[in-house]
């Protein structure tokens, strides 16, 4: 069901989840590069300034956790990080932000010979490096479960009735050069544990939502460069997510804002949004830049696809109420 609504007051066991993606915060100041990328697609030179403007709207939002779903810097590098975490400030707590990595937060850049891997700017590590006490080195303790990798991992939010579950879809892309550093891959590993985890018979209780960067279903190709965007294995994943029965899957990388709707796929209801950048709608004559809030009351998940003027006051839009799964 959609419906027009604004987002009203907070109410009593309200959760509110901030969805953002592809910041692309960009730091460089290269003539030829700024020239290249506005031929081939937006300048990316408002970025830092649309989050700001972001934050500050969803700061009014009484917004208790941020998911910013991959690609928060534009290359990986020192300077587009400490931009970032100096605009996220007082976000920057685990228990207030979740981040997982886009394929250019690891970066186009070619390892040069003789460089120790940890000089290495486009390792996973690195990403993670920039955000100490933000990755959990453990699996909440109701779960009685080891964690054996970086990812998957799992918060609980709202009291412990939310499960957010973040996937890694940056793969092996350090191999890779060139356009096709936009593949994804969750990769063998990580999907055992994902599958593991996922029988878990304590998540059965909590709403669950998954976050990753790559889209885990084949979307319609808007550019040529989408067809290097596909995510491997997800036909596999897919099938977990539906078998494990979880509730809403959050996205970003495609750059464009959707939602993906199953009814009752293989038995089970789910939702799949992608977030899309902030500017994703922004033109020559619009300026108005959009984020998703998730409202959580109870066992109901309402959507809100949030506009945001940059000189006018924000509204909401629409919003999209899914009931997450029958009160018990
Ligand atoms: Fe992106
Ligand atoms: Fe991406």
């Amino acid at each position: 069901m959609i419906r027009q609504s604004e987002l009203g007051p907070k109410v009593p066991g309200e959760f509110r989840i901030a969805h953002l993606s592809d910041l692309h915060i960009s730091a460089d100041r290269s003539g030829l590069r700024s020239r290249w990328r506005s031929w081939v697609g937006k300048s990316q030179a408002k970025n830092l300034v649309n989050l700001q403007t972001v934050l500050s709207d969803l700061a009014a939002q009484d917004i208790d956790h941020i998911v910013i779903t991959g690609d928060l810097t534009n290359g990986a590098k020192e300077e587009e990080f400490d931009a970032l975490k100096q605009a996220l400030g007082e976000w920057l707590q685990s228990d207030r932000l979740t981040v997982l990595p886009g394929n250019h937060d690891l970066s186009y850049r070619r390892v040069r010979p003789g460089m120790a891997l940890h000089e290495c700017p486009r390792k996973l590590w690195h990403f993670v490096s920039h955000f100490p006490g933000l990755f959990p080195s453990h699996y909440p303790p109701e779960m009685r479960h080891a964690k054996k990798q970086l990812f998957p991992f799992v918060k609980l939010l709202g009291s412990g009735r939310i499960a957010l579950i973040v996937i890694d879809t940056t793969g092996h892309l350090t191999t890779k050069a060139g356009p096709f550093n936009s593949f994804g891959q969750v990769g063998l590993a990580q999907l055992a544990e994902l599958r593991a985890i996922l029988k878990n018979p304590w998540l059965h209780n909590c709403i669950k939502i998954v976050a990753m960067h790559h889209h885990p279903m084949i979307v319609p190709i808007a550019t040529m460069f989408d067809s290097f965007k596909y995510l491997f294995q997800s036909k596999q994943l897919l099938d977990l997510l539906y078998e494990s029965r979880i509730e809403l899957v959050i996205h970003g990388h495609k750059h464009h804002p959707f939602c993906w709707q199953s009814h009752t796929f293989r038995g089970h209801d789910m939702i799949v949004i992608c977030a899309g950048p902030p500017d994703a709608y922004a033109g020559d004559k619009s300026f108005d830049l959009v984020y998703n809030i998730y409202s959580i009351v109870g066992h109901r998940i309402s959507i809100h696809y949030r506009t945001c003027p940059a000189s006018q006051r924000p509204k909401t839009e629409f919003s999209h109420v899914h009931a997450a799964k029958p009160e018990r």
